[in-house]
């Protein structure tokens, strides 16, 4: 019996002094404590082939092998715990090796749309543009009546809006904001309203319930349509290249008169006629016109002296344009294959 208990012994303190994981230690543990099979757990059931005079010796002196045994493990696994703690042992820890490379931080990248945003504010910081901001919870009367367009005139209904309650809505454009501004500001006047705007359209490739205009008012003594087509024309060759055409086209809006929407040609192919352009070779970029005497009024500008020009333009539009996206709903999704592409 005592040259089995010696044995044992040796055998743990030869494994023990080798652990060097705790893999190896839980092994150890096994093939001594084990319930079934350990050698220690063994040899009590061989109390029973000694002398009953010895039974209490051996008892003790197993009990003793036992505890030591215990003891030295919790020990040892300790040990290591606090070298992978410290990171110091490459082996102890499972798959962990000190010697890799450490893992590349990503730098957080600008979102295409803020990108877009701060190049269109920029160019127009160049011409001599401030940049103004405005609520986006609005009231009728800054989002419609101010503009000139009254409860009952149809053109409000290409303004669908969401409401919050009878007084509240959520501005479907950012033309409320030059109400605001000419309301504490006289002339002269330059500036561009960057924001958010909601209107409940049905989600699909190219509407969303929120997206991003640009605003832009000038007002100023002689202000004509030709400081107009003179400006929006350099804003298109500098955001779209040298070589873009710019055309404008009569049109209707009730805040502006005369009005005209801006077309530059297709910056895809160059105005040959690809699928972007449905093959006329101009694209549509914004709604503009000379401010209507009725929104210089509402903004307590009087219309005998001061003459000016607005515009508004979609931001996604211009980023889909741009960067050559066919959905609108990737700028939303946040999937950040696709937001780190820009930039
Ligand atoms: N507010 C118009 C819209 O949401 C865009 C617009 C057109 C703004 C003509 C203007 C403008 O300032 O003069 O579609």
């Amino acid at each position: 019996m005592d040259d089995k208990l010696k044995a044992i012994e040796q055998e743990f303190q030869q494994a023990i002094s080798n652990a060097d994981s705790l893999d190896t230690i839980e092994n150890i543990r096994i093939r001594f404590l084990g319930r079934k099979e350990g050698l220690v757990t063994n040899i009590f059931k061989q109390l029973g082939t000694v002398s009953p005079e010895q039974k209490p010796l051996y008892g003790q002196k197993i009990n003793h092998l036992k505890d030591l045994v215990t003891q030295e493990i919790d020990n040892k696994a300790k040990q290591i715990e606090g070298q992978i703690a410290k990171g110091v042992s490459q082996k102890a820890s499972k798959g962990f090796d000190i010697t890799l490379p450490a893992f590349k931080q990503t730098i957080a990248k600008a979102h295409p749309l803020t990108l877009v945003r701060d190049e269109i504010c920029s160019l127009f910081i160049e011409m001599g543009f401030n940049i103004v901001e405005g609520p986006e919870i609005e009231t009728e009367y800054y989002n419609f009546e101010a503009l000139n367009i009254p409860l009952e005139h149809p053109s409000r209904e290409s303004f669908d809006t969401f409401y919050l309650d009878k007084k509240h809505l959520l501005r479907s454009h950012t033309s409320p904001v030059q109400i605001r501004y000419m309301e504490n500001n006289q002339p002269p006047i330059q500036i561009v309203v960057p924001g958010k705007v909601y209107r409940p359209d049905a989600t699909d490739a190219t509407h969303s319930f929120m997206f991003h205009q640009l605003e832009g008012l000038l007002i100023d003594k002689n202000i004509t349509l030709a400081h107009l087509k003179g400006v929006l024309s350099v804003f298109a060759k500098k955001l779209f290249g040298p070589k873009t055409k710019t055309r404008f086209r009569p049109h209707f809006f009730p805040f502006t008169e005369p009005s005209a929407e801006m077309d530059v040609s297709c910056i895809i192919c160059g105005g040959k006629g690809c699928r972007v352009c449905k093959y006329n070779g101009w694209i549509e970029i914004l709604g503009s016109g000379m401010v209507h005497p009725k929104v210089l009024k509402a903004g307590n500008i009087d219309s005998k002296k001061y003459s000016g020009f607005a515009f508004g333009m979609g931001i996604e539009r211009i980023a889909m344009l741009k960067y050559g996206i066919d959905d609108i709903r990737l700028f939303y999704e946040n999937d950040l294959r696709f937001v780190k592409q820009f930039s």
